[in-house]
């Protein structure tokens, strides 16, 4: 392991320093090659600068960023009704400029939204106030944001199931949840895919077993869900064969799974391993994310296990990064073509690839199998007064309605 790297350096390929030549070279070359989204969280004071040590490496040696803050809620509308968007624009212009993607992060949580929960009083003001919300920042961003955020961290935690007590929900009640989503696909179109992102639900745990409830039931009545975000804060002694077969039950479902806001406290090279390799056993394993780039910027400081030592003066923890190198670059060629096939899948479109038995019907096939997002089109006569759409095909006498309905 070499600290002593010079920052200029972290534009290069990282085994300069390392005996053994290989390619790819960087994360970034790895992950392309495999269809893999490699991402990290920053925020606009980090990237600001295109020739800061910081931002370079950023560059080389990823593939798609995050905002870690300035996209969440009170960042960009406080108060109620006031817009702002510059700190995502600002990560925006480094991800164009370096030819990355983007993720959203995030429409609707329980954290980080003072100005919503301040101003939300009941269940009209609610609707009102997300819908505004969704439709101003996701028309804003939609050209711009391959993966969303929608929902952050909204499920009960252990096995109790059902929604957490945040605001949005005492107020509007637990359709808020299906709503945000259905707004989502309303304001961005097929632009990105809709996602709910949770922690400590990375593993098979009642947690996430309530979550895969959950998208299956959105999947069987046509609520608009694309993906399920594992936040993955953990620590040392990760369980690949348990992430793994959780990100494939999810995959069963049709939806793509993320790794959103990676942090391995305490890290061992095994273990950044053991997580990527978790996620290179799945097809469906899309975006594998760190959370803060380097010890010093992590919001959970130096335990954080992360890719880089300080901020200031960044050096590669090459022990780390040539494994995970390594790992992709000897990828499992079969699921790195299904990878490849399955991330051209239109946004919108997770019902028609669910595998789960529930989703037939003793007769008819598929249940709500359109090609089309069944709320993208706002068709007359479809739509609430809340501007929220009715399924418009296919119905089937074994459908449950929408739980979504105007009240
Ligand atoms: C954290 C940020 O990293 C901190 O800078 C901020 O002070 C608090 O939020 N789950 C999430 C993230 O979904 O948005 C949180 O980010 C970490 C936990």
């Amino acid at each position: 392991m070499n600290r002593h790297l010079h920052p200029a350096l972290l534009a290069l390929p990282l085994f300069v320093s390392s005996p053994w030549a290989q390619t790819p070279a960087t994360l970034r070359d790895a992950a392309d090659a495999i269809g893999l989204n490699f991402g990290l969280a920053t925020n606009s004071f980090q990237v600001g600068n295109a020739s800061s040590a910081y931002a370079v490496a950023a560059a080389a040696q990823f593939n798609l960023a995050v905002c870690e803050n300035e996209m969440k809620f009170e960042s960009t509308e406080n108060p109620i009704g006031k817009f702002n968007y510059s700190g995502g624009d600002a990560v925006y212009k480094f991800v164009s400029a370096n030819k990355m993607k983007m993720r959203g992060h995030n429409f609707v949580w329980g954290g980080q939204s003072s100005s919503a929960q301040a101003a939300v009083h009941d269940r009209a003001t609610g609707l009102r106030i997300l819908k505004t919300h969704i439709d101003s920042v996701g028309g804003h961003f939609k050209t711009k944001i391959l993966e969303w955020d929608v929902l952050n961290e909204i499920t009960n935690d252990g096995g109790s199931g059902g929604l957490k007590n945040i605001f949005w929900k005492t107020n509007i009640g637990d359709d808020y949840a299906d709503s945000a989503l259905v707004f989502s696909r309303r304001a961005i179109g097929t632009n990105g895919y809709l996602y709910s992102n949770d922690y400590s639900a990375d593993g098979v745990n009642a947690k996430s077993t309530s979550i895969l409830n959950m998208a299956t039931k959105w999947i069987q009545k046509g609520v608009p869900i694309d993906g399920i975000g594992f936040q993955c804060h953990l620590s040392t002694g990760i369980n690949k064969a348990d992430i793994s077969a959780n990100i494939k039950r999810f995959g069963d479902l049709g939806l793509r799974v993320s790794l959103t806001e990676i942090d391995i406290k305490q890290a061992k090279t095994a273990d950044w391993t053991a997580l990527m390799g978790a996620c290179l056993e799945n097809y469906n394993c899309v975006s594998f994310v760190t959370w803060g780039l380097t010890d010093a910027s992590s919001w959970i400081g130096s335990t954080c296990g992360c890719l880089l030592y300080n901020g200031s003066t960044p050096a590669p923890k090459t022990d780390f990064i040539n494994a995970l190198i390594d790992a992709m670059a000897h990828a499992d060629p079969t699921i790195t073509a299904k990878r490849k096939a399955f991330i051209q899948r239109t946004p919108g479109t997770t019902a028609l690839y669910a595998r789960n038995a529930v989703f037939r019907t003793p007769s008819s096939g598929w249940l709500g199998a359109a090609a089309v997002p069944l709320y993208s089109n706002g068709a007359k006569g479809a739509v609430d007064i809340l501007g929220r759409n009715q399924p418009v095909a296919p119905r089937s006498p074994w459908a449950a309605g929408l739980g979504i309905l105007p009240q």
